[in-house]
């Protein structure tokens, strides 16, 4: 028997892997050939999808971006024996593309089924979940403290502290939610995870729970992921089955149980007090704090809120220590982070590696340059609230504290590239206009300055008092930054100002107020 894998993921599913999968059954069946074909994760190499496996004497050889028409032509050059054919990658683990990469959380993804418990065994799976277990409570929460672990979502709060507060909160009920809303343009390491892996998150979530007292968690997913809603049921169906959640986490005497809930789609949901609110039925606005979520969160319980990647690294810092983790990384922003790579580029996709690679270093030397082949001149870093980066601080290490000393952010780790032909001044009356149709209207610098905003560039634009403009919108976005509640109108000002500053020729030649003197 020879096995093949069609990835599942919805990169590969939105070229074509569905019909392949189906194509290669059919033409198995016709011809009498022995073939098992698993659904696999991504390896992340978006550009090669759907990028086919076969299992050889030689070890797994890919082949791709492979359509459904060429299916039978593939068979016929011996794609089953791993032979030469225009579309052959070879080994994947060989591609310069994820040779350079290290993978911890992102091990399994594309390697193994994700549905499969004994593969996710075999690969390492649970160990980090068997180690919290032994260690109880305190031990754990303080691993994962001493691992330098900061939460991927995009604020950077350290992991250890939110888990310890809610530790350390007494209440009857307390619960893990799992942000998996992933709103920012251009990310999808959340959902790559939980379609190509999907026990990891659920082992990092009982891990948090066991951590901090948790009973009940819940994984907070986006409508508009349809194959990871339908993966992550049926494998938490599978982990339930298996004793790893329920009443008795791998017989430790503890509890746990997860259940999805689908957000109906809007940014705000995605930051975490609006996601609560959502979870408990209503409309999804953002709570003042205090209270913090660790002390009153879902169902005024204390609840750790994490994202899906903070939680789905946590099971490998269990398993190979706090120290093994920590290891990797630069300054204060230690282990690795999935970069999601996307917009006008070569070579897109999801990219895992220790922290402190230059935004050179990435752009240039790992994606290949643009899509279209003309020169880089921009790059938003940390999704729609991110600043856009010029290629003059390309040396900038990808660090927390080192983007937000170029007035930057990482955020969830996305990066979109545009090439010559962008127009800066639509950039920021875009971010403008984002702001004014995701804001939850709760506070008046963003309900109504993202319109006065949007309203002032588009002045701008029109060659209407341009310096008098731009200072208006300066001065709107000092309100914005340092009045709004929440960071969606707090970080408008982040791809606002940066496109003023970096690229004053787009705007009329006109140099900021700040930048002038
Ligand atoms: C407007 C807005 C949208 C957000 N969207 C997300 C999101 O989609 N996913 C996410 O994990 N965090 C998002 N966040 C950040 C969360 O509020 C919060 O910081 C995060 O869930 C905490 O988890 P972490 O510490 O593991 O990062 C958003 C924040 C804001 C202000
Ligand atoms: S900044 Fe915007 S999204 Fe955040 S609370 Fe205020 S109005 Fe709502």
């Amino acid at each position: 028997m020879t096995r093949v894998f069609v990835p599942l993921d919805s990169f590969a599913v939105a070229c074509g892997a569905n019909e392949i999968a189906d194509e290669l059954k059919r033409l198995a069946n016709e011809r009498g050939l022995d073939v098992a074909i698993t659904r696999n994760g991504s390896r992340g190499m978006a550009w090669l999808e759907p990028m086919l496996e076969v299992e050889t004497i030689e070890g797994r050889i890919a082949y791709g971006p492979i359509e459904p028409g060429e299916v039978a032509e593939l068979l016929d050059t011996g794609f089953l024996e791993g032979r030469e054919h225009a579309k052959r990658i070879g080994r994947p683990e060989e591609h310069p593309f994820l040779a350079k990469q290290t993978r911890l959380t992102f091990k399994r993804c594309g390697i193994t089924d994700p549905l499969s418990l004994d593969d996710y065994k075999a690969h390492g799976g649970l160990d980090g979940l068997r180690r919290a277990i032994e260690l109880g409570s305190e031990a754990t929460v303080k691993e994962v403290t001493e691992s330098g672990l900061r939460g991927r979502g995009g604020a950077g709060f350290p992991t250890g502290i939110k888990w310890n507060t809610v530790l350390q909160t007494e209440a009857d009920r307390k619960y893990i939610v799992a942000n998996a809303d992933e709103g920012d343009s251009g990310t999808f390491a959340d959902r790559m995870i939980m379609e190509g892996d999907p026990f990891c998150l659920i082992e990092g979530m009982a891990i948090a729970g066991l951590a901090t007292d948790a009973t009940k968690g819940f994984i907070y997913l986006r409508s508009e992921y349809p194959v990871a809603i339908e993966v992550m049921k049926k494998a938490i169906h599978r982990a339930e089955e298996a004793g790893i959640l329920g009443s008795s986490v791998l017989d430790s005497g503890k509890a746990f149980d997860l259940e999805i809930r689908v957000g109906a789609g809007a940014y705000v949901c995605g930051e975490e007090t609006s996601l609560l609110d959502s979870l408990e039925g209503k409309r999804g606005q953002v709570r003042f704090k205090p209270p913090l979520p660790a002390h009153k969160g879902l169902f005024g319980k204390p609840t750790v809120i994490n994202n899906v990647i903070t939680l789905a690294s946590t099971p490998e810092i269990l398993a190979k220590g706090a120290a093994f983790y920590k290891d990797f990384g630069m300054g204060r922003s230690r282990g690795t982070i999935p970069i999601q790579i996307g917009g006008n580029v070569k070579h897109g996709g999801l990219f895992e590696t220790a922290f402190g690679l230059s935004l050179g270093e990435i752009v240039e030397e790992i994606c290949g340059g643009t899509a279209t082949g003309r020169p880089v001149r921009a790059v938003q870093v940390g999704g729609p609230l991110g600043a856009y980066f010029p290629v003059s601080l390309f040396d900038t290490p990808f660090d927390y504290e080192a983007f937000a000393a170029k007035d930057g952010l990482i955020g969830h780790a996305g990066i979109v590239i545009f090439d010559e032909t962008v127009d800066m001044m639509g950039q920021a009356r875009f971010a403008f206009e984002f702001c004014a149709i995701e804001s939850c209207g709760k506070c008046t610098p963003c309900r109504v300055g993202a319109v006065r905003g949007y309203e002032t560039v588009k002045k701008i634009i029109d060659g209407e008092r341009v310096a008098e403009n731009i200072a208006l919108v300066e001065d709107l976005c000092n309100t914005m930054k340092f009045g709004s509640l929440c960071a969606l109108g707090g970080f408008t000002p982040y791809p606002v100002m940066s496109a003023i500053r970096h690229f004053p020729e787009d705007f009329h030649g006109q140099p900021m107020k700040e930048a002038a003197e």
